[in-house]
């Protein structure tokens, strides 16, 4: 699967129309990340409510609202259109009653009590440290107390990060000048020592590392 260009407003127009084709190659990588979001939440209440930030076109919300018939989403994401695509998507697998969408980053949504929160690859693009723990501690602030965040993104060591990046770029077919220009301006590969103090320091404990595929790197982490 390629990109023949870099997506001028990623996440938004047609780009988001065909988000979920051109990520379709990752399949299996998917498929790793879900089974780990299995695993993970297998001892989560029956009865949850789940603050999914940066959903998308809800990959995670279908993964999990299958498994679990008693959970309640909170769709959050910048993007209307990533979003419209994943309220269809709830409408036609028969789980649209229990999706709320809410456009607009996770600050604007008004405080709550969720048991759980996933941020499936969003926090990589918050490239500037204090907006990362600011974002993080922003779901803390809508966990209840021993609320579990598992959040995924992009991370290396310092010293496999240039090379784990073009290995990346390679794999998802976006080895052109262009799109590594654009990574490089949207995206920040920290290390993952780094991820882990910036969800200390924004209130969460019990912070592990519980996946890893290629750049792609997974915590859990328990509202202190
Ligand atoms: C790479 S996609 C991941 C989508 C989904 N979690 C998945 O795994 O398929 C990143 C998503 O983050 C969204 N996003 C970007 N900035 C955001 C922000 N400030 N707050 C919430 N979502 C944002 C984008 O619109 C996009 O839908």
């Amino acid at each position: 699967m390629t990109h023949p260009s870099a997506p001028s407003r990623p996440f938004h127009g047609a780009h988001a129309q065909s988000y979920d084709q051109t990520n379709a190659f990752w399949a299996p990588l998917r498929g790793a990340l879900d089974f780990t979001l299995a695993q993970t939440l297998a001892g989560a209440p029956e009865e949850a409510r789940v603050l999914v930030v940066g959903a998308g076109t809800g990959a995670e919300i279908a993964f999990l609202a299958e498994r679990h018939p008693g959970w309640q989403f909170t769709a959050v994401d910048t993007s209307a259109e990533m979003l419209a695509i994943c309220a269809d998507k709830a409408r036609a697998g028969g789980y649209g009653d229990r999706v709320t969408i809410h456009a607009g980053p996770v600050e604007t949504l008004e405080a709550g009590s969720f048991d759980l929160a996933t941020a499936i690859l969003f926090s990589q693009f918050l490239t500037e440290r204090a907006a990362r723990r600011a974002f993080f501690a922003a779901i803390a602030q809508r966990l209840v107390p021993g609320g579990r965040l598992i959040s995924v993104d992009l991370s290396a060591p310092g010293a496999e990060r240039a090379a784990a990046i073009d290995e990346w770029l390679g794999i998802t077919g976006t080895a052109t000048p262009e799109r590594q220009a654009q990574f490089d301006a949207m995206v920040s590969v920290l290390p993952p020592q780094e991820v882990e103090a910036l969800l200390t320091e924004a209130g969460f404990s019990a912070v592990r590392p519980v996946f890893q595929v290629l750049l792609m790197r997974g915590w859990s982490a328990r509202k202190a």
